[in-house]
């Protein structure tokens, strides 16, 4: 048995904030999109729901797979921002959609938090335990925003993304490698009576691109495969630069390379499966392609894979706009 990515959502608060509306932080947009590519990010409104948001990101993926809820048994949400400490957005999100009592968990590991969870989700269809697992990344970065503190207050946006990992015939393996180093805590967490991101940008920086790209390689190896394989490389987007960085160690071809992070700034756990979305709807996206995925976030955690898209299964409409 071996399994694809069959469809990805994408749905994204109504509220935008462009980069001027944070010149009142002594910053400017020409510093922000220089030092890290983001134009604009949305922000949900206080009384919003991030389940709901999850709710429309993981009805779009299904439509786009063509597979109808009822046969969806297992649904995990990769997310630090939950509405509720407990419990977690899966389990609102599998009602939301009249799934007929799925496992239902959410994955709290920062930025790495989708991967993780992907991960998990191949490994279950892998197993045959199930034929299709809804995956999905949510975030209110706005909720843990110091909006007095400017470098991180322009870097974080809100928003959901979603795949469906489903069986597939014929197509090539996935691989992924997953690695924590909990040494590194103090540089990027959040406290939990503070309940604010706090994080020392340009540390973290040299690790995310040795991280992001070393496992990136790890991954290709173990498949025997070369970063040329790749049609296309989707990192985590907190930084235009490191992923371009990651890129460029790798030897990727810029145009092999998705960024979206002008659009959507850093949304954590959110961040892979909204730009897998929005490659769909731009037409880099295709199907039988080769993706190469990498993350790094809080802990540190991080980790790379290697899956397809939809190969393998029964052609689908396409995506919808979030
Ligand atoms: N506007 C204007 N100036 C700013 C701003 C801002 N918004 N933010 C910081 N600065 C200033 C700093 O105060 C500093 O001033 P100084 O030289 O007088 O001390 C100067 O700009 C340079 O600061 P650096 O931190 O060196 O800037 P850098 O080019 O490294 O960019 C950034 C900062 C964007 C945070 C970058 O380091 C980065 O992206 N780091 C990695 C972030 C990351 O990957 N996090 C992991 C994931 S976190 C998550 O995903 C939730």
């Amino acid at each position: 048995m071996t399994v694809t990515l069959a469809g990805a959502g994408a749905a994204l608060p109504e509220r935008v904030l462009r980069n001027d509306d944070f010149a009142h932080l002594n910053t400017s947009d020409e510093w922000i999109v220089k030092r890290t590519g983001i134009r604009e990010r949305r922000w949900l409104a206080d009384d919003a729901s991030l389940a709901e948001l999850a709710e429309h990101a993981c009805a779009r993926a299904l439509e786009d797979a063509g597979v109808a809820p009822r046969d969806v048994r297992h649904v995990v949400v990769a997310t630090s921002t939950g509405d509720r400490i407990s419990p977690g957005v899966a389990v609102e999100v599998a009602w939301r959609l009249g799934l007929d009592q799925p496992a239902a968990f959410d994955v709290s590991a920062g930025c790495a938090g989708f991967l993780c969870a992907l991960d998990h989700a191949i490994a279950v269809v892998e197993s045959g335990r199930a034929e299709h697992v809804l995956v999905c990344g949510a975030e209110a970065m706005s909720r843990l925003t110091d909006t007095t503190d400017r470098s991180t207050a322009v870097l974080l946006g809100d928003g959901a993304g979603a795949v469906v990992v489903s069986a597939a015939g014929r197509a090539r393996r996935p691989y992924f490698a997953l690695a924590s180093d909990g040494r590194q805590i103090e540089l990027l967490y959040v406290d939990r009576r503070e309940r604010l991101l706090r994080m020392r940008g340009r540390e973290i920086y040299e690790h995310a691109v040795e991280a992001m790209a070393g496992h990136t390689r790890l991954v290709l190896d173990a498949c025997g495969l070369g970063a040329e394989d790749l049609d296309l490389f989707v990192a985590h987007q907190a930084n235009a630069r490191i992923v371009r960085a990651v890129a460029r160690e790798l030897k990727v071809p810029d145009d092999r390379v998705f960024l979206n992070i002008d659009r959507v700034a850093n949304t954590s756990a959110a961040s892979i499966p909204l730009a897998l979305a929005h490659a769909q709807e731009e037409r880099v996206l295709r199907p039988g392609a080769l993706l190469g995925l990498a993350v790094f976030g809080a802990g540190f955690t991080w980790g790379a894979g290697v899956v397809t898209w939809k190969d393998g299964v029964p052609a689908a409409p396409a995506g919808h706009e979030g």
